[in-house]
């Protein structure tokens, strides 16, 4: 039995069932799909990689805790659609001790269920089968348990997968080190290649293939790619504007390996050279950005962290005039928000913005202090807006974000994507020396 299901049975309350769907197929136009993606906790739990499947935990049947139903072999629908494991290769090659037909869950449910005092279960995740299961639960209830015994407590699995993901194992580390070093090595590529005249969506196009032909699956997310002030718009995904001579360039992009993820921004000069006013904001964000790697340390927390970011962050600003008045009033009045408005970093892993909790307690007082074997990004910015007439001429429409994938350990934090330099003169040459000319 694979590890993850292992230490996910072992925390399962006494006499209780698990129920946890795969991801469907999306429509994208008519009668096309976006290309699968397995839901992260089912992958994380089964690695199991088809469509439509879902994975029953019962480790009170001793001899078969874990039966999978799964979409099953069919010719045509083979042929047409791809190939599929069926209930064979759920069992042989996916380690389920039972496989039946996904069809036939709905049915199974009442004998599945019966008997049990809990049943993990997150609601809202998948309609249809949050149907079948408030289907059971309010038939049962009409039988009002002279002949049945449903589950009387539902427990969102995530409580316990949550914690799992946020702590990565070592094997976990290897291909997210993996998904980190594919994608920093892209955004090499991108520095070496960028010059003006050339569009956001052909520097992307570069990286993705880069990305693929070096074993990732593809993105992470959809790739950021903005010249200019595109770089202020945090989620700029239109990634079709011309990059110009005296622009900078923000690239928000990350790799997906065996399901993992990494990313990564790194900002830098259309043409290779930094202007004086961009260096001058560059060199800020930085400065808070190395200290806020080195923060990410036993000891330490996610809030901390975040407020240390905005102290930095805010006297940095200061020092470059977008604010001015005493750094504690700044602080207090959320001045910053202006030109720093999201969080320093936050979990990666199977998700992007990964699973865990970020507070340790009930009323999200204590934060969470960083524990070996948790990955963070680190990725302070400072956006001006161009048309912000409080702000220094010089410095209007420029954005910048720098970010690294961060493991904490034992002996403090391990950069994953140290491999792309964010040093502005290592940049530059690394830039001049290419054949981008
Ligand atoms: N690329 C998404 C993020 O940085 O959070
Ligand atoms: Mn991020
Ligand atoms: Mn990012």
């Amino acid at each position: 039995m694979r590890d993850q299901l292992k230490r996910f049975i072992d925390q399962m309350e006494d006499n209780s069932i698990a129920i946890i769907p795969a991801a469907h197929e999306k429509t994208r136009s008519y009668d096309t799909e976006y290309k699968f993606r397995q839901d992260s906790d089912f992958w994380y739990l089964t690695g199991f990689p088809e469509p439509d499947a879902i994975a029953v935990i019962d480790p009170k049947n001793k001899r078969a805790p874990y039966t999978l139903y799964v979409r099953p072999r069919d010719p045509l629908m083979e042929t047409w659609y791809g190939r599929r494991q069926g209930t064979e290769g759920a069992q042989k090659n996916h380690g389920a001790d039972k496989a039946f037909p996904s069809d036939k869950f709905e049915k199974d449910l009442p004998k599945l269920l019966d008997g049990h005092d809990k049943l993990y279960y997150r609601f809202s995740v998948d309609a249809d089968l949050d149907r079948q299961v408030l289907a059971y639960l309010s038939g049962q209830r009409v039988r009002r348990l002279k002949t049945a015994y449903p589950p009387h407590t539902i427990i969102d699995p995530t409580i316990i997968l949550g914690e799992m993901r946020l702590h990565k194992s070592e094997q976990e580390v290897e291909m997210m080190q993996t998904a980190a070093t594919i994608a920093a090595d892209a955004h090499i590529l991108a520095m070496k290649k960028v010059k003006p005249g050339m569009t956001e969506g052909q520097v992307e196009a570069l990286m993705e293939a880069f990305m693929k032909d070096k074993g990732a699956s593809g993105v992470a997310y959809n790739s950021i790619v903005g010249g200019g002030d595109n770089a202020t718009i945090l989620h700029y995904v239109e990634n079709n504007a011309e990059l110009k001579d005296g622009d900078l360039l923000l690239i928000d992009a990350g790799a997906e390996y065996q399901g993992y993820a990494s990313d990564i921004t790194r900002t830098f000069p259309v043409n290779g050279k930094f202007t004086p006013a961009q260096r001058e904001v560059y060199d800020v964000v930085l400065d808070v950005q190395g200290k806020c790697v080195e923060y990410t340390s036993v000891g330490n927390t996610v809030k901390a962290r975040q407020e240390y970011s905005i102290e930095l962050l805010t006297e940095g600003m200061q020092k470059l005039g977008l604010l001015k008045g005493k750094t504690a009033d700044l602080i207090k009045k959320k001045a910053y928000l202006k030109y720093y408005m999201h969080g320093v970093g936050h979990y990666l892993g199977l998700d992007v913005h990964d699973a865990g909790r970020y507070f340790t307690d009930q009323e999200a007082k204590n934060s969470r202090p960083f524990a070996p074997g948790m990955v963070l990004t680190v990725e302070p910015g400072i956006y001006v807006p161009a048309d912000d007439k409080s702000a220094p001429a010089k410095y209007r429409g420029i954005g910048i974000r720098i970010e690294d994938d961060v493991l904490v350990t034992e002996n403090g934090p391990r950069n994953l994507t140290a491999k792309v330099t964010k040093a502005p003169d290592e940049i530059e040459s690394l830039m001049q020396r290419s054949s981008r000319k």
